[in-house]
């Protein structure tokens, strides 16, 4: 049986970082949050927290690249409330490497999570929004949406994919269904997404251009998220570039 409060968000990639922060946040301002991403024991230590501080939440373990999965997990978790006034897209990976290194294997998992799994997200949503012609989706981007850096060619192409969906989206449903949409497009935020950068090169020159640089934390772009989600219904902040006050590009 739903439950009646306050409005309800599917959150992706919510195991760690942005995400992890974004449930967290969204859920003391009294939004009840389908919590997503691969590792269950994240998720439900997660839950715990929220529970814990009065929140309301339902553990959604799947992998966005799972089609019928991510449709699944939206159905249960519009079955527990009622409805799904918001989706953030935002479970991303980032394998940076020189094309030249021909790893083409992370190229192919970019395209897999980063731009499969927000077209999955934006379909399992899209049927309930359209039909009470109301909802946000939020699809996390990146700075890298707006320009290419060297090593991250693969990676800036699945975010300047983001973005052209966002558009599109914005297009084709906002004025005529009512669903907003919103591309975030962080700078460098402290995750655990550069942990997961395995060409060693690649992760230490990272490391090194941002070693006396003070990058975001998860907590700031999580605020960002919130801002666009709660503002009026009829403001729709379609793009929110957020970097940090150190990254000059
Ligand atoms: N950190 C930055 O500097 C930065 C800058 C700009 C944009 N972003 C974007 O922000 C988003 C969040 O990244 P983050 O920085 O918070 O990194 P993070 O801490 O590594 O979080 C990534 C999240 O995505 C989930 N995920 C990865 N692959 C998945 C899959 N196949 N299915 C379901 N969930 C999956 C992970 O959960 P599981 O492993 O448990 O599945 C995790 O919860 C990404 O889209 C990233 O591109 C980050």
């Amino acid at each position: 049986m739903p439950s009646d409060g306050g409005r309800v968000a599917l959150i992706t990639g919510a195991s760690s970082g942005i995400g992890r922060a974004a449930a967290k946040g969204l859920a003391a301002t009294g939004w009840r949050v389908g919590l997503l991403a691969r590792r269950k024991d994240r998720l439900d230590d997660l839950a715990e927290d929220i529970r814990g501080a009065g929140g309301e939440c339902v553990v959604l373990p799947c992998d966005v690249t799972d089609r019928d999965g991510v449709r699944r997990a939206a159905e249960t978790l519009i079955d527990t409330y009622g409805h799904i006034h918001a989706l953030v897209n935002n479970a991303g990976i980032m394998p940076l490497s020189p094309l030249a290194a021909g790893r083409v294997d992370d190229w192919e998992r970019m395209v897999d999570v980063n731009i499969k799994g927000v077209l999955f997200g934006i379909a399992a949503v899209l049927p309930h929004m359209l039909e009470r012609r109301s909802g946000h989706v939020v699809n996390v981007g990146s700075v890298a949406g707006r320009r290419p850096f060297p090593g991250a060619t693969v990676y800036s192409a699945t975010k300047f994919a983001v973005r052209s969906i966002s558009a599109g989206m914005h297009l084709e449903l906002s004025a005529s269904d009512g669903i907003r949409v919103t591309d975030i497009e962080p700078g460098v935020v402290r995750t655990e997404l550069m942990d997961h950068i395995p060409d060693q090169d690649a992760r230490r020159s990272f490391e090194e251009r941002w070693a006396d640089r003070r990058p975001l934390e998860a907590e700031d772009v999580a605020e960002a998220i919130r801002f666009v989600l709660e503002a009026p219904p009829h403001v729709n902040v379609n793009e929110l570039l957020v970097r940090p006050t150190d990254q000059p590009t």
